[in-house]
C-alpha cells in the first residue's frame, strides 16, 4: 500500500448509531521503506510532518456521546451531529472510548478509538490508528484519513441489532468482550463481535 503524506496528519473519525478484509490498522502515514526514500541526503529530504495529530470525532449516533481520553483521565460529551477536535502532539499515544450519554464513560467495556503518533517505527513521526472492541462494544467507530477519505480502520456494523446475543451485556450500554483477555493474534472471536472480525480489534 502506497503511504499517504505525514503532511496531513488529520483523521476522521465517525461514531455511527449502535441501533443501526485484512485488519485495517493501516498506518496512514507509514512505515517508510528503502523504496519510498528517495536517492541523497534522504534523512534531510525527509519531510518531519507535522507537530500535532488532529482526531476530528463526528457523532452520527443519534444521541448525545460520553468520551473517555488516556492517558489524559479527561470526559468529554459531543453532542449529537458534533464534531469534536483534538490536536495530539508527537509522540503520543492513547484512546478514546466512547459511550452514551447515559452512562458516562469510562465503563471500561467501550469500543475504542487507539491512536499513536510517534516515530518508533520509521524515522520521523507516523500515525498509527485502529478500532478495538476488545474491551467490548458500546457504538460503531470508522476511522478515514481527512486528507482523501480513504479508510484506515473501523466496523460500522450495528453489532446489537445482528440477532446474535451479547455474551456478557453489563447494563451500561457496553457489551464485554469475553475474548478481551486472549493476547494472541487470530482468536476466534464471539459470534457477537464476529461480524467485525479483521475491520476492528475483536
Ligand atoms: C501507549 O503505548 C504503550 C506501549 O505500547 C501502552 O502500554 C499503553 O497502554 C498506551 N497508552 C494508551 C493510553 O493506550
Amino acid at each position: 500500500m502506497k503511504p499517504l503524506s505525514t503532511a496531513v496528519a488529520t483523521l476522521a473519525v465517525l461514531i455511527a448509531p449502535a441501533l443501526a478484509s485484512p485488519m485495517a490498522t493501516t498506518t496512514n502515514a507509514a512505515t517508510a521503506t528503502a523504496a519510498d526514500i528517495p536517492d541523497g541526503p534522504a534523512a534531510t529530504a525527509l519531510d518531519p510532518g507535522p507537530a500535532s495529530l488532529t482526531i476530528r470525532v463526528t457523532n452520527k449516533a443519534g444521541v448525545d456521546l460520553t468520551t473517555y481520553q488516556s492517558p489524559l483521565q479527561q470526559t468529554g460529551i459531543i453532542r449529537n451531529g458534533a464534531v469534536a477536535v483534538n490536536y495530539y502532539p508527537q509522540k503520543w499515544n492513547g484512546s478514546i472510548a466512547i459511550n452514551s450519554h447515559k452512562y458516562f464513560a469510562p465503563i471500561g467495556d467501550e469500543s475504542l478509538i487507539e491512536a499513536s503518533y510517534d516515530d518508533k517505527d520509521a524515522a520521523f513521526a507516523v500515525v498509527d490508528v485502529d478500532i478495538s472492541y476488545v474491551d467490548g462494544f458500546s457504538y460503531p467507530i470508522m476511522c478515514y484519513c481527512a486528507a482523501n477519505g480513504a479508510y484506515l480502520s473501523g466496523c460500522d456494523k450495528k453489532l446489537w441489532t445482528l440477532g446474535n446475543k451479547c455474551p456478557s451485556n453489563n447494563g451500561k450500554a457496553t457489551c464485554v468482550n469475553p475474548k478481551r483477555k486472549v493476547d494472541l493474534d487470530n482468536v476466534t472471536p464471539d459470534p457477537f463481535f464476529a461480524p467485525c472480525k479483521g475491520l476492528a480489534y475483536t
